[in-house]
């Protein structure tokens, strides 16, 4: 039994918020001091906007097996995982493996490897596409899905859900995040560009839906009929905890689509090789037509791969669009790649994700009745999150509601007592490796459970 509304002490929260953050702050002071040196010579002291963190970033040192070590020799389970791009686990014997024999061949050609062949061939296999292509990163692998769709359409307008990401490319920067007092109407949903420096004309050219609602695509189907090119839509969203579509959600996007003559492009760099063998394309039995991918398939290399129809691909296939890149199907990520998909990530893994997914289930659920704290855990096999809301979440307007200080004490708590979280709080989800145990999980539910007896009214 879940509970409806938070019973917790709000005074203990704040003060717990306060002594884990004086103690976080103790534990840390080498990545304190580089973040102080970055900051003249990296802008903002971070790679990525998305590495920064209040109160300051963790510089990490190294990682081995489901471990992570930052440079004050604090060392964690990691739960972050690099964004979600590692869920073979740092250091696999057959990452290092591969990657060294390969290194010694030669690392870049910009020409065809048979592996490139390999892992397209495995691919086609494990996720119902025939056709593949590869890139560098998930931002590539959407911005192919986009321009493939407008392309093979001949129409401009493109749709997205409601607080999803899809990587850095001007069409999709809208409405990733959207503060509360700018996204407008639930049934006519403003484009909110994600940042400055998007041209208005490509903002307005993509348009929002909210998840898990078929009558509001329909209706904006209607509304921009014959306008709208595809859709890009993650199974499941990943980036606002996460949120599962509901039963029949995605066949009914595939079918208004197609009905309207549009194109459905699945954005699995996040699902893909974590929740299922073969991503949620398998788990929920829709074939789209087309699916990007990126992160987790390249064993800890930087990747991307966009799987389509015969239909499709064609267009790349025949020459009627360019999809490019001087590093797509670089020999390195390549063998890491076929490595990682054929000897890695196999069937019998997802057995033993599941089953610790389960006891992360249980555990934090009962943690969280036990401390009359409102929330409950969603787990999908490698990847999982805890959400702060005593009601489902089924939508971006939803998730706004859960609690954004819940989220940041047991990220603190989590960060003080050896789990390694990834930044952002509520949005983000945890990423388990095939190198985790059973006690890296319980770790993180005893955490949990820490939590809730300090918070308990
Ligand atoms: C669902 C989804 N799509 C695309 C991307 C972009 O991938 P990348 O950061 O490799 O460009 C991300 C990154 O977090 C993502 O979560």
């Amino acid at each position: 039994m879940s509970v409806a509304e938070s019973t917790i002490d709000p005074t203990r929260l704040s003060k717990l918020i306060e002594t884990e953050e004086t103690e976080f702050n103790a534990r840390h002071p080498n990545s304190r001091a580089l973040t102080e040196r970055a900051s003249r010579a990296l802008a903002g002291g971070v790679a990525s906007s998305w590495q920064s963190t209040d109160p300051h970033p963790i510089y990490l040192a190294d990682g081995h097996g489901s471990k992570v070590v930052d440079v004050d020799g604090n060392e964690y389970v990691d739960f972050h995982n690099g964004y979600g791009a590692m869920a073979v686990g740092h250091a696999h014997p057959k990452i290092v493996e591969i990657v060294s024999e390969r290194v010694r061949e030669g690392t870049h050609f910009a020409q065809p490897t048979e592996d490139s062949v390999i892992v397209a061939e495995h691919l086609s296999e494990r996720f119902g596409l025939p056709l593949w292509r590869f890139a560098n990163s998930g931002t590539e692998s959407t911005m192919d899905a986009v321009r493939l769709m407008r392309a093979i359409t001949g129409r401009d307008i493109l749709l997205k859900i409601e607080g999803s990401y899809h990587g850095h490319g001007d069409a999709v920067m809208v409405s990733v995040a959207p503060p509360g007092d700018k996204i407008g109407p639930y049934d006519d949903p403003v484009s909110v560009p994600q940042t400055i420096g998007l041209p208005a004309d490509v903002v307005a050219l993509t348009r929002v839906v909210p998840f898990n609602d078929l009558d509001a695509l329909e209706r904006t189907l209607h509304r921009y009929e014959g306008r709208v090119a595809g859709m890009i839509v993650e199974p499941a969203m990943m980036n606002a905890g996460i949120v599962t579509p509901d039963e029949g959600y995605l066949g009914g996007v595939k079918e208004l689509l197609h009905g309207a003559g549009a194109l459905l492009a699945f954005d699995e760099v996040k699902t893909g090789v974590t929740i299922a063998y073969g991503g949620a394309t398998k788990r929920y039995g829709i074939s789209p037509d087309l699916v990007c991918l990126a992160k987790s398939t390249g064993g800890g290399l930087p990747c991307g791969a966009i799987g389509g129809t015969e239909e499709v691909m064609e267009w790349i296939a025949d020459g009627r669009i360019d999809q490019v890149g001087t590093f797509n199907g670089n020999p390195l990520t390549m063998a890491a790649m076929r490595v990682t998909l054929t000897e890695i990530l196999t069937p019998d893994v997802y057995e033993e994700f599941d089953r610790l997914a389960e006891i992360l289930r249980s555990g934090c659920d009962a943690a969280l009745e036990s401390g009359g704290i409102a929330g409950y855990t969603t787990v999908m096999s490698a990847r999982g999150a805890v959400t702060y809301r005593g009601e489902r979440v089924r939508n971006y307007r939803d998730y706004l509601e859960v609690s954004d200080e819940l989220a940041y004490v047991n990220w603190l708590v989590q960060f003080n007592r050896g789990v390694f979280m990834a930044p952002w709080g509520k949005s983000e989800n945890w990423t388990l490796s095939v190198q985790h145990s059973e006690d890296d999980v319980r770790r993180f539910v005893r955490n949990l459970e820490f939590l809730a007896k300090a918070l308990a009214a």
